[in-house]
Formats: C-alpha cells, structure tokens, sequence
C-alpha cells in the first residue's frame, strides 16, 4: 500500500515537474528573436520588463522622452542578451503628445527591429492630491497603447513611485502602507511572464491577488486552475475586503478628523 503511494505520488511529482519544464522551455521559445516594445523601458518596472525580455532573448525597443535616461538603461538592457544577433533599439517620443508622431515613430522601428509580437505599455506616471488641487489638464493627459494583459502592480520601489510619494496625502500614503513595497525586478519578471502565459490579470502579492480574484467578474480566465480558485476564493474574499475597506475608511476619518483639529486649535 506505501509503495502504491509513494509511486503515485513520484508519478504525479514527474508529471508535475515535466509540466512546468515544458511550459518554462515553451516561454522561453516564445520571445527568442522576437520583436518586444516596451513604453517606459527606461525606468522602474518598464525597464525590469525590458531586462527579463532580453534575458529570453528578444529584441527589445524602448520607448521614453528623455534622451540619457534611454542610453543609460538600453546599455543595461544590452547587458542582459542571451545570443550575439540579439537587436536594441530606443526611442525618445513624448506618448502624450502628436497621435501621428508617435504612430509614425512605432511604425519605423517595427519596420527597423522587425514585426511586434509584444507591445509592453508602461510608460507613465501617477498625479498625487485630492481631486479639488489636481487640475482638470492633469487629469485629461493620458497615454494610449494596447494592453494584452492588464498589469495590476503594488506600490513598487521605482523612481516614479519616490516622485509619487511626495505629494501623496496622508490617507492615500497609510492607506498603500498597509500593503508592502516591491522591487520593481519581481514585479517585472512577473508581468512579463504573466504576460506571456497569456493572463487577462497581472500581479504581485497577497492583495493584488485578492483584488484580481474578487475583481474577476467577466474576466476570461486562462486555466481551470484559476477559475476553480475565482469560484471558491470569491465569497471568503469579500469578506477580508469588507475588513479591508472598513480598515480604509477609519483611516480617512481619522485623518479628516485630526485636520479638522489642527485647524481648530490654529483658530
Ligand atoms: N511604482 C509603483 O508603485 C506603481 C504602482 C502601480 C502602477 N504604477 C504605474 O506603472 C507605470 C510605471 O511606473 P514606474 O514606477 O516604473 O515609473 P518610473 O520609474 O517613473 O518610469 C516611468 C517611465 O515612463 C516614461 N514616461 C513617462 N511619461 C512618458 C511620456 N509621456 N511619454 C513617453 N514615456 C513616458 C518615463 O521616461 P521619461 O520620463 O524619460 O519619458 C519612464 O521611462 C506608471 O504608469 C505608474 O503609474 C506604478
């Protein structure tokens, strides 16, 4: 009976194990000598992207408007190749600016490093302060791009997140304190492979996960295993962000009501 189990459970490990080596060999396939742009390649989480694409060895473009911010991460990014044929390329476009331009500028280096099998859009920046002091063109100036998968990532240690933290206000600021801080190399290697694995969602961490799963809804799902885990987490879920939101919202009024007080004993 023992040595029934232990070889169904050595049968089951090496068909585990096939399976995940034929899936890690299969990712790695995908991107060999394929063509991947990434907007915000020179920095944070954009540019962990572009490291682990080279890392598999894809030619990879980078897309941001500063011109050394560029070279610098593109001779990092060069670093990492994987095989001596392997193309980089950057490109300094402002993405918020002409349609034309930037549709003109994709085009040539399509046309250069040949046809797009990825496009990672990563290029932006978050505008911190309460509605009433963020101006209505702030609020209107926005990237375009295609998203294959939408990326979720957590607070990550990247300069746009330090840029961000300065302006913050206290409720926003404790509120992403009650999740951690992540690199911005773990969440890069793991949109690139969820990426890759062809998930609607990307994410990283406890919450992110709960968001993805509570959040699910008509979401296409890539595997069984994800479906069985959105239908059976999903009720225990909304209970923990019940907990969450009422956590969220003792933080906001305390937070209202110490200015509140401040104010007054300034009067
Ligand atoms: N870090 C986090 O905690 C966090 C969490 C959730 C979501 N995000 C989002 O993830 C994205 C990347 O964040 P990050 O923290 O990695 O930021 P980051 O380190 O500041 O990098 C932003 C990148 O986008 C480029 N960029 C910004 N505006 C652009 C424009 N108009 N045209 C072309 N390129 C532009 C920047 O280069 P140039 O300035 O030279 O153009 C840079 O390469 C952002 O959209 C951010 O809001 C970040």
């Amino acid at each position: 009976m023992f040595a029934l189990i232990t070889s169904g459970v050595l049968a089951l490990s090496l068909v585990l194990v096939t399976v995940l080596k034929y899936k890690f060999i299969a990712k790695k396939k995908c991107l060999l000598g394929r063509h991947v742009i990434v907007t915000g390649g020179s920095s944070g989480i954009g540019k962990c992207i572009a490291l682990e694409a080279a890392k598999i060895g894809a030619n990879v473009t980078i897309v941001a408007r500063n011109e050394n911010r560029l070279r610098s991460a593109l001779e990092e990014i060069k670093g990492q190749c994987s095989y001596n044929d392997q193309k980089f390329n950057y490109l300094s476009v402002d993405l918020a600016g002409d349609y034309n331009m930037v549709k003109t500028t994709l085009n040539n280096a399509i046309d250069e490093m040949g046809p797009l099998c990825l496009f990672i859009n990563c290029a932006g920046m978050a505008i911190c302060g309460t509605l009433e002091d963020i101006s209505s063109n702030d609020i209107m100036t926005k990237n375009f791009g295609i998203k294959v998968t939408l990326a979720l990532p957590p607070d990550t240690d990247t300069p746009g997140y330090a840029n961000e933290s300065k302006d913050k206000p206290l409720e926003t600021l404790l509120i992403s304190e009650t999740a951690n801080l992540f690199t911005p190399e773990e969440v890069g290697r793991q949109i690139l492979q969820d990426t890759l694995d062809g998930r609607f969602f990307s994410t990283v961490g406890f919450e992110g996960h709960m968001m993805t799963i509570s959040c699910a809804g008509m979401a296409p799902y890539t595997s069984y295993l994800e479906l069985i885990c959105q239908v059976f987490c999903a009720g225990i879920l909304r209970l923990i962000t019940v907990y969450y939101q009422s956590t969220f919202d003792k933080i906001i009024k305390k937070c209202k009501l110490d200015r509140e007080h401040l104010k007054n004993n300034k009067t």
